[in-house]
């Protein structure tokens, strides 16, 4: 039997939907504002996907483009602005940055409160205490795909393949939280290939066109495929490929995501409602008494 291609698209629309609902107990609408600096063209891709995306539910959005040749104090200064400005209710700053700049650095410099890529060290600490806070786009959005399709992970074998910041670290912490025994593998990591054969749940974000073979992967398992490497067609112009090796998995998992149409989507929709969580909890820190940021942070 082959497995179930999971449709991010349609499950993105539904978070979609869910946040212009939720937009109703605004009284204005959620601001964005995104940092992209440098020529990178698949961060130009992504970033006018999120702002499309932001503009189309009726979000207030903006870009801030610096150049290839920006200074992390320039990076720094615009962060300051968008953090003092009232009507703003999200910052993310589009990763990579250009070579040079720290980015856990710009990442600390960012309103926790407005952290709606949920990298700053207040809120992956609050992730891995299990107490709330922003929590980054791409693994928010893997979390809803595996819950639509077993909501009770206790007990599951979960092999996570990526230690990032931006999503190995945060799936791992999410997974553990959702009760599955979690296993984390890296670049160091010896005989990877053994360790994802035991995964109920496979979740691999490496940016390695096709390094997850169909033998690795468990009979029934699920598996997410959150690589998005740009190659180049023959005929000209791009494709975004995953790390997994798409038709040998379908004949042996239970469900997988496709690249593109899987995990892509929803992490563009978790921004949305990441955004809206923001907006939410900025206006209610407005009607109660003032406190200070860090504060704020931890009431998001
Ligand atoms: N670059 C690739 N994916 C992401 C993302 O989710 N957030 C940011 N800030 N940069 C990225």
């Amino acid at each position: 039997m082959l497995a179930e291609i999971v449709d991010g698209r349609a499950l993105a629309r539904k978070v979609v939907e869910d946040v212009r609902a939720g937009m109703a107990s605004l009284d204005r609408a959620p601001g964005l504002a995104v940092i992209l600096a440098g020529d990178d063209p698949a961060s130009h891709v992504y970033v006018n996907g999120k702002v499309k995306r932001a503009r189309e539910i009726g979000f207030n959005a903006e870009v801030i483009l610096l150049p290839a040749d920006t200074t992390e104090d320039r990076v720094l200064a615009e962060i300051a602005a968008l953090n003092a400005r009232d009507e703003i209710d999200g910052i993310l700053v589009q990763l990579p940055l250009p070579d040079g700049i720290n980015t856990l650095r710009v990442m600390a410099a960012v309103d926790p409160a407005k952290d709606v890529d949920g990298l700053h060290a207040l809120n992956a600490g609050r992730l891995s205490q299990g107490s709330g806070g922003l929590i980054p786009c791409t693994p928010l959005g893997c979390m809803k795909i595996i819950r639509s399709l077993v909501p009770d992970l206790t007990g599951s074998h979960a092999v996570v393949i990526g230690s990032s910041n931006i999503v190995g670290k945060p799936m791992a912490a999410l997974l553990l939280d959702a009760r599955a025994t979690v296993t984390q593998t890296h670049i160091h990591t010896r005989d990877t290939q053994f360790i994802c054969r035991g995964a109920d749940i496979l979740v691999s974000a490496v940016g390695k066109p096709g390094l997850v073979r169909g033998d690795w992967i468990k009979p029934r398992a699920i598996v997410l495929d959150v690589g998005t490497t740009r190659v180049a067609k023959p005929e000209g112009g791009h494709r975004i490929v995953g790390d997994v090796a798409f038709e040998e998995a379908l004949h042996v998992a239970g469900a997988i995501t496709p690249v593109p149409g899987g995990v892509g989507p929803m992490t563009i929709a978790c921004l949305m409602e990441n955004t809206l969580t923001a907006a939410r909890a900025r206006a209610e820190a407005r009607r109660s008494v003032p406190r200070s940021v860090a504060e704020k942070a931890w009431l998001a």
